[in-house]
């Protein structure tokens, strides 16, 4: 071998033996993590609010309009507190060179459950340094492992929720690829027993206690062979403690065909797997129920959650002057899953149906992303008169029942 292709091996083997070290100490500190906070205990409730960039600090905006509302009666009593927290923008990342600045980490930790509007994520090439995501800083930083999303279209059966690994696979060392060489680029995929055995156990919790009683496994294990061959071993010992939950596994190339397939996919439930897998099929699944737009995400960790919109931060609406006509659902989506993680489930399914009635069935008002249709305020306190009507749950069921009659008709 050239003498320059043996350097560049031993540079590459020396940064390859720091990404392991760093692994392993994450191993350490996953065996000593500690057990699950129980937010019916504290006596405030503090609720961080970052309104991200792009279209963020708008959609967020009105979504925490919709929050403040649904918890009117514990901000009231001092029982939640909603704290602004700056300082997650693009200008301000990239002047200190950090996915997160130490000074608005701190701030963030200081929270118990996190409110976030989407932030801009670099890529090679664009005017701003390639810095590492914001959001997937955040989820490494609070530990934030299980990326819980809903997607639910009643009149095509589809129920399902997806819980994505949110800390490692590609992503755990996506930042730390190396360039071996000019022509030699390469980078990492990690699972730990640990991090694939608490999200299996999360998705298979949550199967077992909303009675849905079904997980769907989903790697590329016979061509991933050693990650993904151990989110199968791990998820099959796991399965065993969970007898009676159906599960079965598949392969991520399929399974994104049988999500469109109408014949199969509203037998499917819950889903677990890797990060990049979740993150591709998530998309999907958000399209067939009206777009990225409609769809919220949250991450949960044992110590924090983080609840945020599926989708970017659409820098172009701003730049056109449309940020007010941003949609904002994904976040009020996103609220709705935080309120269903703090304990008011019945807050979450009233807010939940207010959506489905003003986005999919009722649409008074529209939003079309420009001056054609209403701005997101207007959209947020039509959510918010929607979920106040004494007929609201009459009148999703008569519309539920409607659209599934049609899809039979067709
Ligand atoms: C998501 C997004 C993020 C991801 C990006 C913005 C880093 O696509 O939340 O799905 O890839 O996880
Ligand atoms: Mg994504």
């Amino acid at each position: 071998m050239k003498i320059a292709d043996e350097q560049a091996v031993k540079a590459a083997q020396e940064r390859y033996g720091e990404l392991v070290r760093q692994q392993l100490k994450r191993v350490e500190d996953l065996k000593n993590e500690g057990d699950w906070v129980d937010y019916s205990r504290l006596d405030r409730l503090v609720i961080g609010v970052c309104g991200g960039d792009g279209i963020g600090p708008y959609i967020c905006a009105s979504a925490q309009k919709v929050l403040e509302f649904l918890l009117a009666d514990k901000i009231e009593s001092g029982k939640a507190e909603i704290r602004a927290i700056d300082g997650l923008t693009i200008e301000r990342r990239a002047e200190v060179l950090k996915a997160i600045p130490d000074d608005t980490l701190a701030e963030l930790k200081k929270c118990h459950v996190i409110l976030k509007g989407p932030t801009t994520t670099p890529k090679k090439g664009d005017k701003w340094p390639n810095i590492e995501s914001a959001n997937v800083a955040m989820r490494k930083q609070l530990d934030l492992f299980a990326n819980v999303r809903p997607v639910s279209v009643p009149e095509l059966g589809i129920d399902w929720t997806f819980f994505r690994e949110n800390t490692e696979g590609s992503y755990a060392m996506g930042s730390d690829g190396i360039d071996v060489t000019a022509d030699l680029a390469m980078d990492f995929c990690v699972a730990t027993a640990q991090g694939t055995e608490r999200i299996v156990r999360a998705g298979f919790d949550f199967a077992k206690k909303s009675g849905r009683n079904y997980v769907s496994l989903v790697t590329k294990a016979n061509i991933i062979k050693t990650t993904d061959g151990k989110f199968l071993t791990v998820a099959e010992k796991v399965a065993k403690e969970y007898p009676e939950v159906k599960w079965d596994d598949w392969f991520i190339d399929i399974m994104t065909a049988k999500l469109i397939d109408p014949a199969r996919r509203s037998d499917f439930r819950v889903f677990v797997l890797p990060n990049l897998y979740g993150d591709i099929i998530t998309d999907e699944a958000a399209q067939i129920q009206g777009g990225v737009g409609t769809a919220g995400s949250a991450n949960i960790g044992k110590k924090y959650a983080m609840f945020e919109a599926i989708h970017g931060s659409a820098p172009r609406m701003v730049d056109e002057g449309r940020a007010q006509h941003a949609d904002p659902c994904s976040m009020i989506k996103a609220v709705a899953l935080m309120l269903s993680h703090i304990g008011e489930p019945e807050k979450a399914r009233r807010l939940d149906m207010a959506l489905d009635v003003c986005v999919q069935f009722e649409r008074k008002l529209v939003m079309t992303g420009r001056d054609t249709g209403s701005t997101g305020d207007e959209f947020a306190q039509y959510v918010m008169d929607t979920v106040k009507r004494d007929d609201l749950e009459k009148v999703w069921q008569e519309h539920v029942d409607r659209a599934k009659a049609a899809v039979a008709g067709r």
